[in-house]
């Protein structure tokens, strides 16, 4: 049997494109109908309620508002939200620098102000006008969220680990955080927020903040209080709901997760502590406090989210030896890049993504040894190429400071951010040596600590910070950022990382699949996932009989029994490509349990490639369906030419 010539299968299946009608206001941030110039939230007080079975939060979002002289109306960006009353009001004077509490504040003479929604908008929602009145600088918004809110995915018990209780989270990012708080949900427009949330027993919220002690309500509920009074873009707005406990893994850090995955997550993540002290040595102080990781349900859509405090990350990273624990380090790193200093609008996702993976790289190197962080790079570089030959038709795509406007940022996303920006950081360490690069990079911290940047104040930074003030290393050249950040694909100067054990691993895979080296001679001893992915990617299946490849491959090193899902999606990856369909049950099952998209979206696409591997996806969509996140359903509605339940989008988003 001959199998299919092998083309490159991205990580994330092409967006499929869709250009947006275009907003009435062109502002800085055309994924944002406020104008922040005028008047512009610094606050948000958060009083809700977690309706489980109504599937809705309710309660009220009060509104500290600045405004420019003359400035008489507030535009805010909600979807599909549901706006019951809006009032207003003056804070009284407070002691200076005293933190703002505004959840459900008591005593404040509110009166109703007018407002009006716009026409809904498909992807960026409706916009909210409310008058200002005179001297008013508070607003009390009384809203409820709707069933479909693309930001909340709500989960039965029977979706949890401990099928005990069901489960509700957030995703805010990019621009969902509307989807269930009234903001200014631009990155641009940094805000410190209090909440009170109310849950039915028995379970618990927990928020991207500080933990305040709980108060009883007037039912005598427990009303859980949250706080945090650094200011953060409103995609890093979190909460979390279910039955759900905490342990500690070290004097600043921990986890939490449903009781029965408490144990294994806690041993997981051993090394945090650790990854913490490393970064903190090499790019300033933690300025968060704690730092604690959440494991969501298997539907997590992403295998982390970077929420202040609190990481909220998919079980899949849970694979018993902490061989995945790059993903912690990826989202520990976004503390100082991206939540500490945040990309100003979603064209700058880069500067979030690409020094993020760059510090994560770094922490691995520090707590694991270079070998490690090596390894990363060339996976990661490998999975860009990928992904660069699928986008060969979309050149705008490749491009670090993409132009996203009237486009919809998550059907854009794609490895660039992450590993192109590597690879241009990664460029600069080289060209100035790292004790300069480091230096460069702590400062572009500690001088923009707790603000919003653009590509552009990134450049001039490193002109004069780095560039224009030091001399390249003997032998190296300065590179052309101005190039680097506006072309497609990768440029000649581009950082190749190599390995040694991967290149042993690949010429493994290529005598093993010749048949000139049995399974017992090879030495697999001590290979971690990563050398199996790079194994597997290595293997040749073209020109050859690949289903005989690949069950000589799965007798000898039990691929579809493999308890690691990183190593086990691409493993059931090569298994659709290639029509193996002995995997077909273990693909069945996987799909119908995880939903984390990076894994899923790949495989899909590759069964949609053959016949047999066609139909079992047609099979198996509608079942799993149900269970994924919308920005999964998002993204293999698109392959499988499956539109969305007529009506939904309609009735919800007003
Ligand atoms: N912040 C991202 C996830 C994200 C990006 C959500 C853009 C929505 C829009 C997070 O830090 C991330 O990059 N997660 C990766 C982890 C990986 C690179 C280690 C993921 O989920 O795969
Ligand atoms: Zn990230």
């Amino acid at each position: 049997m001959s199998s299919p010539p092998s083309a490159p299968v991205p990580a994330t299946p092409p967006a499929t494109p869709r250009s947006l009608p275009p907003l009435p206001v062109a502002g800085p941030d055309p994924h944002s109908f406020a104008r922040p110039g005028e008047a512009r939230v610094h606050h948000v007080g958060l009083d809700l309620r977690v309706d489980f079975e109504g599937r809705t939060l309710a309660g009220t979002a009060t509104l500290h508002v600045a405004r420019a002289p003359g400035a008489r109306e507030l535009v805010l960006d909600t979807r599909m939200l549901e706006i019951e009353a809006i009032d207003a009001a003056t804070l009284p004077g407070r002691a200076p620098n005293a933190p703002l509490r505004l959840a459900g504040v008591p005593g404040l003479a509110w009166s109703p102000t007018t407002w009006r929604l716009g026409g809904a908008h498909p992807v960026l929602g409706t916009p909210l006008t409310v008058e200002l009145p005179q001297g008013a600088d508070l607003l009390r918004i009384r809203y409820r969220t709707s069933p479909d809110s693309p930001a909340l995915q709500w989960l039965t018990a029977e979706q949890t680990a401990d099928r005990a209780a069901p489960f509700l989270y957030t995703q805010s990012q990019p621009i969902h955080a509307r989807a269930w708080v009234p903001v200014q949900d631009s990155p641009g427009v940094r805000i410190t927020f209090d909440a009170r949330v109310t849950t039915p027993a028995p379970t618990r919220p927990v928020m991207a903040a500080e933990a305040l002690s709980p108060e009883t309500g007037p039912e005598g509920q427990v009303v859980h209080r949250f706080a945090l009074d650094q200011s953060i873009p409103p995609y890093l707005l979190a909460l979390a709901v279910g039955r759900l406990e905490s342990a500690s893994t070290g004097p600043r850090t921990g986890v939490w997760a449903e009781p029965g995955v408490l144990k294994r997550a806690r041993a997981e993540f051993a090394d945090m502590e650790a990854m913490m002290t490393a970064t903190e040595r090499q790019f300033g102080p933690y300025a968060w406090g704690r730092y604690e990781v959440l494991v969501l349900p298997p539907a997590f859509p992403f295998g982390g989210m970077e929420n202040p405090r609190v990481t909220f990350v998919t079980p899949t990273v849970l694979a018993g030896d902490r061989s995945l624990v790059a993903l912690i380090a990826h989202e520990l790193a976004h503390s100082w890049s991206g939540n500490l200093v945040s990309n100003a609008t979603w064209r700058d996702l880069w500067l979030n993504e690409g020094f993020t993976v760059y510090i994560e790289r770094r922490i691995l190197e520090a707590v694991y040894g270079a070998e490690r962080a090596e390894i990363e790079a060339v996976l990661g570089r490998q999975h860009l190429e990928g992904e660069l030959a699928a986008m060969a038709g979309r050149p705008g795509d490749q491009v670090l400071h993409v132009d996203l406007a009237g486009r919809d940022p998550d059907d854009v996303f794609s490895d660039v951010p992450y590993e192109k920006g590597y690879l241009l950081l990664r460029r600069l360490e080289q060209a100035y040596g790292r004790p300069a690069f480091d230096a460069f990079v702590q400062r572009w911290f500690s001088a923009h600590a707790f603000t919003s940047q653009t590509t552009e104040q990134l450049q001039l930074f490193l002109m004069t910070e780095l560039m224009d003030t030091h001399a390249p290393l003997a032998g190296q050249t300065a590179p052309d950022v101005a190039l680097w950040l506006s072309s497609p694909g990768l440029l000649p100067d581009a950082p190749q990382p190599r390995s040694q054990a991967l290149d042993a691993v690949a010429s493994a895979a290529r005598s093993f699949a010749r048949g000139e080296t049995p399974a017992r001679k090879l030495d697999t001893r001590g290979w971690s996932p990563m050398h199996w992915i790079y194994f597997l990617r290595a293997l040749p299946l073209v020109g050859v009989d690949a289903v005989r490849v690949l069950g000589d491959v799965d007798a000898a090193f039990h691929l579809t029994a493999s308890r690691n899902d990183e190593v086990l999606a691409e493993w059931l990856l090569l298994a659709a490509r290639h029509d193996y369909r002995a995997a077909d049950a273990r693909t069945e099952r996987f799909l119908l349990e995880v939903g984390r998209r990076k894994y899923v979206a790949p495989i899909y696409a590759a069964l949609l490639t053959t016949a047999a591997g066609q139909q079992l996806a047609r099979a198996v969509y509608p079942r799993a369906r149900p269970g994924y996140h919308a920005v999964t359903r998002g993204t293999v509605d698109a392959m499988l030419g499956q539109a969305a339940p007529a009506g939904v989008e309609a009735a919800g988003d007003r």
